[in-house]
């Protein structure tokens, strides 16, 4: 683009039919807030500012959304108090937008806008005109209406509450996003007017004006309804959750990603797949996720913030979240059924973990395994230790975490309290329900379990003693 882009994102009204206290562009899709969608196209437009009108609910819009890291885009936010219409929310900006540039104009819950869309409407802008993103809509009601005269020309966008019987009849409808010259702009919202059957400042009425100066407007009309749909209702967030679903999913087909249902997989934040990966139906994926070539991933996992290797494979039910710390799966690891890794677990080459068992905060060197019902916590484990059902690591006294060291080729037996911190020398073997509070020798069988006791002839009280 020739000339220099501000993006004005509205985001004052209230939305009452989300029968939400959040306020509405703060809602999630794919992960991010609807807003949030909005502003990183403009970034992704390399948008010179993005200004956010906020009003509703104001310091929890401007709390809930970021110019993403990196981006030379400027984020800023305008309040409007009180909302008079969506001209009059422009006008807010108008202070801020300097007159060498184009103003975009985007609304904060309309999330799914495609880059090329908009780079087509700019382009139509020119710079020089203004530019209406337009639709047909079988069904108009509730939009303003394009009005083109004889010569096909746009005259006027109509509001619905405005229109006359013949104008509701157009299905043209505007989309709430226009782009155009600053500079003509600040003129234009200076002539708005509130006569009309709301008593609101509309934006859509610089086309009057575009049109009495001789300035050219333009109508980029497309028919893919999605781009321009608004959230204004859970049904409708819902709707355009699928849609945006359904396009991520698509992505990864045609880059060879194997999902048996593209109508059963969630992506919120970034996947990134290699070769040949497998996905089974009802996954979610969030955070940042990165599956190595031939990964495969069972029914019904969440994964997030996580890296796994090449050829591991995560069994259904499993879930994963490296949160902030992350989580790394070695290459060729079996992973679950219902197994649980959190923050900080580290796994090596063909490391095995089943099921109910959950790791945090522990490496686990190549060829470890831990099968069934066990917790590894703050733990550093060797190659091919093999840690038993039921054994846990105690890593909390109640004020302090420790560290609990498994050498290299160790044995846990079943059912084992290792109290932290402690240190299994290497080669050892851990007796089958041992409390461990001393470092074992190298090579060596520890033993460590309270005496059995039996009381002779001792009887279980009963709840409910046979009468008589
Ligand atoms: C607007 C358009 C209509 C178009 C429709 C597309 C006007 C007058 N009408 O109508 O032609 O078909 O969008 O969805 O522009 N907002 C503010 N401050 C306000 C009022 C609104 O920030 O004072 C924001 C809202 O939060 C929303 C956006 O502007 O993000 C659109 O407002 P909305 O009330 O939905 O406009 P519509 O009446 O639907
Ligand atoms: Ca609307």
């Amino acid at each position: 683009m020739s000339f220099p882009v501000d993006v004005v994102v509205m985001a004052a009204g209230k939305g009452t039919r989300m029968k939400s206290r959040r306020p509405k562009v703060l809602h999630r899709l794919g992960g991010r807030a609807l807003a949030q969608h909005v502003i990183d196209t403009a970034v992704r437009l390399s948008a010179r500012q993005v200004v956010v009108i906020t009003g509703h609910e104001a310091a929890l819009v401007e709390a809930g959304l970021a110019a993403p890291g990196g981006a030379g885009t400027a984020l800023g936010f305008v309040r409007q108090e009180p909302q008079l219409g969506t001209g009059h929310a422009v006008q807010q900006a108008v202070p801020v937008l300097a007159d060498d540039g184009v103003t975009l104009v985007l609304s904060g819950d309309v999330p799914l806008t495609q880059v090329d869309t908009l780079q087509a409407l700019l382009a139509l802008c020119g710079g020089q005109c203004l530019a209406l993103l337009t639709l047909d809509q079988p069904d108009p009601s509730g939009y303003g209406r394009i009005v083109r005269g004889t010569d096909g020309a746009v005259q006027a966008i109509v509001e619905q509450k405005d229109a006359s019987e013949a104008q509701k009849a157009i299905t043209e409808i505007y989309s709430g996003i226009m782009a155009v010259p600053t500079q003509l702009l600040r003129g234009w919202l200076a002539r708005l007017d509130n006569r009309n059957a709301q008593n609101e400042y509309y934006l859509t009425d610089v086309v009057k004006f575009a049109v009495a100066d001789g300035v050219p407007v333009q109508a980029h009309r497309i028919t893919d309804a999605a781009q321009v749909a608004g959230v204004n209702s859970p049904k409708q967030l819902a709707e355009l959750e699928r849609a945006y679903q359904g396009r991520r999913a698509h992505e990864l087909l045609e880059q060879g990603v194997r999902l048996a249902d593209p109508a059963r997989f969630d992506v919120r934040g970034e996947l990134q797949c290699g070769p040949d990966v497998e996905i089974d139906v009802g996954c979610v994926f969030e955070g940042r996720v990165v599956l190595g070539e031939g990964v495969r991933i069972g029914a019904h996992c969440v994964i997030a913030n996580a890296t796994l290797a090449a050829g591991a494979v995560i069994h259904p039910f499993t879930h994963i979240d490296g949160e902030k710390a992350g989580v790394s799966v070695g290459p060729g690891a079996l992973i679950g059924p219902f197994a649980r890794l959190r923050p900080g677990a580290q796994l090596g080459a063909e490391v095995h973990i089943g099921n109910f068992v959950e790791v945090k905060n522990s490496t686990l060197a190549d060829g470890a395994k831990a099968n069934h019902l066990a917790y590894l916590g703050d733990a550093t484990v060797g190659e091919r230790v093999n840690y038993g059902a039921g054994s846990i690591t105690a890593n909390y006294d109640g004020a302090n975490k420790h560290r609990t060291v498994i050498e290299a080729d160790v044995h846990v037996g079943s059912n084992c309290v290792l109290v932290a911190p402690v240190t299994l020398g290497a080669g050892g073997t851990v007796g089958g329900g041992s409390t461990i509070t001393k470092d074992t020798p190298a090579g060596a069988l520890s033993v460590a379990r309270g005496k059995q006791v039996s009381i002779p002839n001792w009887q279980r009280p009963r709840k409910n003693p046979p009468k008589g």
